[in-house]
């Protein structure tokens, strides 16, 4: 098989830098070229382990602006796309919502040109890595199928859900060979600590509140997001072309349980006096229009591709938690300057 050269976007983010490290160690044959803006978001840092590699590449690179993005399929005359690059947090998409337009649908319709442009012949994939938000809210019974109508509710699903339809119209229109995997919520390490599990898990050691959105009810489908990198690898590699596949934990929890959970590890690890951090639970005024629920049914995943979650949440979010003990240079990092400001601003006035 040739070389492929493989644009991973967003490879310096949470979700990203995984896919990354496991396409650089998995595929020593091929190219692996991060292009990442470096948003508050991205952190070159997280790939401190593997930027030696020769098989690795990293280009500085905002997907809005499309003479950059035909500049890197050029240079590095890119077979294949997984598509991560976007702004992720909803708290954020609410406060602004244009960046998610300019990001989220503008920066993929641009690399859904390039790829239509560069690719007339030979054998390629773009994979658009795609949340299971796109799916609107679910009540207390049902899943999430490949075959439930899209419902987004927030501009950052909305966003999505635009890039998805994207994705699918330049497969039915031009025949570019896309796939689309659509996640549940992940946690692991290099998580920015503005989404739920970092968050809390940097305020419980800083005895800092911990913020619950409303009465802490909504429930979210948890997976670790090593297992997520593992099944967008299966299905990037085994996945059929103009196919969605749903990705999830089957790992449901209310969001004040989560924490409670968290708590009670964090006591264990810390060595403090149980019941010592769920002290600091504070119930503070709601998110605008939060989704209920979110819950997986990845059977089409798991039967066609035979991908399933490798690890229980309990021994993953010991894993998280010992990562953050065990990284506090790059959380006082990441939390110092702007994200002092971004707190403020989201939780300042909340309780
Ligand atoms: P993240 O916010 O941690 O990282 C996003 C990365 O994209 C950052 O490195 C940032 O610098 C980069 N980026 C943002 N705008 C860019 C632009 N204009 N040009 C180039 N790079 C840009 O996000 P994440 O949580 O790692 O999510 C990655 C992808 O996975 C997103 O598409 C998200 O919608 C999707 N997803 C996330 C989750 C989750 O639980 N976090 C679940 C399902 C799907
Ligand atoms: O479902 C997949 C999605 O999961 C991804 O597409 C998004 O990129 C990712 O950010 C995540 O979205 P959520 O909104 O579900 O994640 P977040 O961590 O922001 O919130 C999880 C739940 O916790 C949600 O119900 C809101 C609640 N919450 C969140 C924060 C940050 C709180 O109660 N307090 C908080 O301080």
């Amino acid at each position: 098989m040739n070389k492929r050269k493989i644009l991973i976007t967003g490879g310096a983010g949470f979700i990203g830098s995984h896919v990354v490290r496991r396409f650089v160690r998995n595929y020593p044959n091929d190219h692996i070229i991060n292009g990442d803006a470096l948003t508050y978001a991205g952190n070159l840092e997280n790939l401190s382990d593997v930027d030696g590699a020769s098989n690795y590449f990293f280009e500085k690179l905002d997907i809005t602006n499309i003479d950059a993005v035909r500049e890197v399929f050029e240079k590095h005359e890119i077979s294949d796309v997984i598509h991560l690059a976007a702004e992720s947090h909803v708290d954020r998409s609410i406060e602004g919502p244009m960046e998610f337009v300019m990001s989220n649908v503008v920066g993929t319709v641009n690399l859904l040109n390039a790829a239509k442009e560069f690719w007339k012949s030979g054998e390629h994939i773009f994979h658009h890595v795609s949340t299971d938000e796109v799916y609107g809210s679910l009540g207390d019974d049902g899943l999430f199928t490949e075959e439930t109508s899209y419902d987004p509710r927030s501009p950052y699903s909305a966003s999505k859900a635009s890039s998805d339809h994207f994705v699918r119209a330049y497969f039915h229109t031009y025949g570019l060979p896309v796939k689309i995997s659509n996640c549940s919520n992940n946690y692991g390490s290099h998580h920015f600590p503005e989404k739920l599990i970092p968050l809390m898990i940097h305020n419980i050691l800083n005895n800092k509140p911990l913020p619950i959105y409303g009465k802490g009810d909504n429930i979210r489908d948890w997976l670790w997001v090593e297992d997520h990198a593992s099944a967008i690898d299966k299905i990037f590699s085994e996945g059929r072309l103009g196919e969605a596949y749903n990705v999830g934990g089957l790992n449901e929890w209310t969001n004040i349980e989560l924490v409670r959970f968290l708590c009670r590890l964090m006591d264990e690890k810390l060595g403090r006096k149980s019941g010592e951090s769920e002290k600091l639970i504070t119930y503070v005024k709601d998110r605008a229009g939060h989704d209920k629920r979110y819950a997986i049914d990845a059977t089409k995943l798991e039967n066609e591709l035979g991908w399933k979650p490798s690890i229980t949440f309990e021994e993953g979010l010991s894993k998280t938690v010992d990562w953050y003990l065990d990284n506090s240079e790059w959380v006082n990092k990441v939390t110092s300057g702007s994200y002092k400001d971004y707190y403020e601003n989201m939780y300042g006035n909340r309780t």
